[in-house]
């Protein structure tokens, strides 16, 4: 058994809400969340970019010497898994848009990403895998992103919301989150549309991890320990962050509880 611990990287707090799933899943786990804050976002920018800023991150994480890293960013992950996975040999999750639960309901899908993610072939690849002869909107989150980090419950999140998605629910069948952010915005969403299921990757991931560390015998030897950081350097910038990430930590209770409902269920 091992004492280190799992490393969680995204470009800022949206991977808090896949934190939650894996800490509700594996309590005796210590974590490690680092955002890459002085980066951010992600979302808008070029996929090399992100590629390199993502390998940075992580070959910086892995000084840590974690037994897994989890990409918490659907952005990082179409962008670097595969480059990620050829250079390391420790156990990778990535994350990406939950388009397998989501097709099991009948009708049209939206899916909502960043802009790299939606253009990015990592999902285009799993379109034409799994969804070839379905009807799926890709909407573009351009700028989503920022405004929850700004402040979640700001009326400008729900303009936005009901700018991109007002002509488009009551046709859908579901709603794929393809942005941990967007996760955050769940409360919203139901408040919004309360008849469209969402679906978002979390859960998955944290299945994923938890069995990842058990084919290699990695599984427990912490004790719930968990530490946030980021890559801002200036002490004003760092507390302030740090600060965010407790807030949506704190968001997260009811998500966790949705993860240990599911979790329960599966026993
Ligand atoms: N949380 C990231 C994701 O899941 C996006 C954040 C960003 O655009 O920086 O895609």
């Amino acid at each position: 058994m091992q004492e280190n611990e799992i490393v969680f990287l995204d470009s800022g707090v949206g991977g808090i809400s896949t934190l939650a799933e894996a800490q509700k899943l594996l309590p005796s786990e210590n974590f490690i969340y680092y955002a890459d804050a002085a980066n951010a976002p992600y979302g808008d920018k070029e996929l090399p970019i992100v590629c390199e800023l993502t390998k940075k991150a992580a070959d910086f994480l892995l000084g840590y010497k974690p037994k897994a890293l989890v990409i918490a960013c659907n952005t990082a992950t179409a962008a670097a898994v595969a480059d990620l996975r050829a250079l390391y040999s420790l156990p990778i999750v990535g994350l990406e848009p939950a388009l397998k639960p989501a097709l099991k309901q009948e009708g049209k899908l939206l899916i909502l990403g960043t802009a790299l993610t939606v253009q990015a072939d990592k999902l285009h690849n799993l379109l034409n895998r799994y969804a070839e002869n379905r009807q799926v909107i890709i909407l573009s989150g351009s700028g989503l992103v920022e405004l929850i980090e700004e402040d979640l419950y700001s009326p400008k999140v729900e303009r936005y919301l009901k700018n991109l998605l007002d002509p488009l629910a009551k046709e859908a069948a579901g709603l794929i989150l393809g942005c941990t952010h967007y996760v955050f915005l769940r409360p919203i969403l139901q408040r919004l549309y309360p008849s469209l299921p969402l679906f978002d990757g979390n859960e998955g991931a944290a299945r994923r991890l938890r069995d990842l560390l058990a084919e290699r015998n990695l599984l427990g030897g912490g004790s719930g320990q968990l530490e946030f950081f980021s890559s801002f350097t200036d002490p004003f910038f760092k507390e302030q962050f740090a600060a965010k990430c407790e807030r949506f930590y704190r968001y997260c209770f009811p998500l966790a509880d949705q993860a240990q409902k599911a979790e329960s269920a599966d026993k």
